[in-house]
Formats: structure tokens, C-alpha cells, sequence
């Protein structure tokens, strides 16, 4: 397949973010930790990953806008990056081995090329708008699964200030688990989007995420035949709340949620 020059940048500054997330594992106990909130920590590990994409984008593309987890909004441009240097930092913290790189580029407001990087497994996840998504290199589609019934579901758990919705969360979760295979919190969005891309699992749902969370994921899934859309299966504007799935799950998944899904939560 023919690599857009775009895309392979991407994929070089992830896998060079993901040998600083990978050297700086063992020594995890000394890491700087700054707190951004309740349960939300930044490490230096963070902020030397989102610095290394920044800086070897801006080597290849010096006017290209930035939208960035650690460093907000910087610059202005048709072109805008949108990454999360480390999706997962609570596991990476814990040395709990599941965490990625997420780095989308955005042209005129429309997704064209995606990376997400699992630096531990060394699967790189990519996309082109209109040219497919592929795992390392081969093409993948997500899951032909047809009913919730047997269907294996991921999904975050609130644990920040979305924990104001956690009763709402919880009848989600038990009709989700009252009608399918089961369901997992592996706890990287990005990875979880990535796994519906990949038919690993067949749907993704969560409550507050943020557009570095979810940008590159969702060219991903698109890619590869999915649909993403909000809890009520409204057009998705990146960041707040996601379904994604396989077509048929993901109808199957808005109208499981619907009953349990609050006023408050029905917007994106
Ligand atoms: C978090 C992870 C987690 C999800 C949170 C995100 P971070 O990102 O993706 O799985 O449940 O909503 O904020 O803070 O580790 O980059
Ligand atoms: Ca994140
Ligand atoms: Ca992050």
C-alpha cells in the first residue's frame, strides 16, 4: 500500500514517543508526577512524549496547528494534529501494561490520517480517510459479530469528574452485562478504539472523553467499517460521550443505552 507522506510522520513520532513511554518503565518510582486533578496525573513521561511528536512534526511541517493533551491549542492552521502523547497514564503509572500513542491529523475539519501505537506490543494502528485501516501493515475490519448476545464490549469507567454520572454509568453497565459476552476496562480509549477497529472487541462505550482520546480512533474504526457516534447515536464531534462499534452492535448498543441515558448525557 502506498503510505500518505503525512502518515508516515505520524508513525514515526509515535514509535519515537513510544520508546521514551517504554525506556522510562523502570524507573517508574522515580518519575515526576503533577496532579491536573481528581485521579488525573501528568508525568514527565507525558510531557517528553508530546514534546518528541511536536518536534518532529514541526521538522516536517512548521505551519501545521497543534491540539495537544499537554500543551492545548498552538497555532492556527487548516492542518491540525490532534494527540495524546500517552493514553493510559494510570496503568503506565502502575506499570500495568496497557497504554498507547494517539496522533490524528485533522485538514479543514475532516479526519484524514490516524495512529494509534501499543509501545509494549509494538502494533501500530493506522488510517488514511479512504484508504483503509490496517494493523502493522494488514488490512483489518471490525467485528462481523451480528447480536449483543455473544458480543464482547469495552468500556471506561468513569473516574474523574464523570463520576457525577456514575449511577447513569452503572444501569448502562448491567443492561450491557445482562446482554452480552462480557466486558472489559482495559483503560487506554485509544487502544479500546483501536480494539473495535481490529474486530477485538465489538463495541466501545464511555462517558467524557476528550478529542486527543478519541480523534485517532475514530478514523480507525470508520476505516474499518465501524461507526462512532454519541450515546444516542448522533453524529460524533470528538471528545464527550462515544459509542463505536460494528454496525450492528453499535444500533444494538444505542438502543440497549437508550433507557439509561440521562438528558445531561444525551448531547455529544
Ligand atoms: C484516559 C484513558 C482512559 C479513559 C479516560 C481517559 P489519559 O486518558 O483513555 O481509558 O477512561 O477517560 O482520559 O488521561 O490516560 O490520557
Ligand atoms: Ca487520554
Ligand atoms: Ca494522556
Amino acid at each position: 500500500m502506498a503510505v500518505h507522506a503525512l502518515l508516515n510522520i505520524a508513525v514515526r513520532a509515535a514509535r519515537n514517543a513510544g520508546e521514551i513511554i517504554v525506556r522510562s518503565m523502570n524507573r517508574l518510582e522515580s518519575l515526576q508526577i503533577t496532579s491536573k486533578g481528581r485521579n488525573d496525573f501528568v508525568t514527565e513521561i507525558d510531557q517528553a512524549a508530546e514534546r518528541e511528536i511536536i518536534g518532529h512534526i514541526r521538522k516536517h511541517y512548521p505551519n501545521h496547528a497543534f491540539l495537544a493533551e499537554e500543551s492545548g491549542q498552538i497555532g492556527e492552521s487548516e492542518t491540525v494534529w490532534i494527540i495524546d502523547p500517552l493514553d493510559g497514564t494510570t496503568n503506565f503509572l502502575h506499570g500495568f501494561p496497557q497504554f498507547a500513542v494517539s496522533i490524528a491529523c485533522r485538514h479543514r475539519g475532516q479526519l484524514e490520517h490516524a495512529v494509534v501505537y501499543d509501545p509494549l506490543r509494538q502494533e501500530i494502528f493506522t488510517a488514511s480517510r479512504g484508504a483503509g485501516a490496517h494493523l502493522d501493515n494488514h488490512r483489518i475490519r471490525v467485528s462481523k459479530q451480528r447480536a449483543l448476545e455473544g458480543a464482547l464490549i469495552a468500556t471506561g469507567f468513569p473516574y474523574r469528574s464523570n463520576l457525577r454520572y456514575l449511577d447513569a454509568y452503572l444501569a448502562m453497565l448491567r443492561t450491557v452485562m445482562e446482554h452480552t459476552a462480557g466486558v472489559r476496562r482495559p483503560g487506554s480509549a485509544a487502544l479500546d478504539l483501536a480494539y473495535v477497529a481490529a474486530g477485538r472487541v465489538d463495541a466501545f462505550w464511555e462517558i467524557g472523553l476528550k478529542p486527543w482520546d478519541t480523534a485517532a480512533g475514530t478514523l480507525l474504526i470508520q476505516e474499518a467499517g465501524g461507526h462512532v457516534g454519541t450515546l444516542t447515536g448522533a453524529p460524533y464531534a470528538q471528545g464527550g460521550n462515544i459509542i463505536a462499534g460494528s454496525p450492528k452492535i453499535y444500533a444494538a448498543l444505542v438502543e440497549a443505552l437508550a433507557p439509561h441515558v440521562p438528558e445531561s448525557l444525551r448531547e455529544g
